[in-house]
């Protein structure tokens, strides 16, 4: 069994997805593990996109990631980051497949609905932060 992280973003909570898109997960069989509704401050924010720091999109990122509330998830279940990214789909959501989170719900790209850890080391790192 492998952990992994989702944060539903401002936009997700905003257009009340929270349900469909926790549905999807608990029907392929995760376990929640851990779940909070909160809102980022700019220090948390900064520190989860550390790794985008240098990107000219890092401060609309953090900006829109503090803009309201989000919703995070720690799942559990058999090859979870793997699993959960595919079904979160392509970080462009409009390039993102149909069947997909972001696929279905979306065209953004700052604004794609959901975050999930790409790798056991972002996850540790992540999860820390926020809880
Ligand atoms: P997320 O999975 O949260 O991880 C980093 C985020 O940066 C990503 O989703 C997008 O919201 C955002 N992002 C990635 N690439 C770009 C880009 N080229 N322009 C603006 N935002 C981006």
């Amino acid at each position: 069994m492998e952990q992994t992280l989702i944060v539903i973003k401002p936009d997700g909570v905003e257009q009340k997805l929270v349900g469909d898109i926790l549905s999807r997960f608990e029907k392929k069989e995760f376990n929640i593990l851990k779940m909070k509704m909160f809102n980022f401050t700019k220090e948390q924010a900064e520190e989860l996109y550390l790794p985008h720091r240098e990107k000219s999109f890092f401060s609309n990122l953090v900006l829109f990631i503090i803009s309201g509330p989000v919703v995070a998830v720690i799942l559990e279940g058999s090859t979870a980051i793997e699993v959960v990214r595919k079904m979160i789909g392509s970080t462009k959501s409009y390039e993102a497949a149909p069947g997909t989170i972001r696929g279905d719900y979306g065209l953004g790209l700052t604004e794609n609905i959901i975050h999930a850890s790409d790798s056991k080391e972002s996850f540790e790192r992540e999860s820390k932060i926020i809880f």
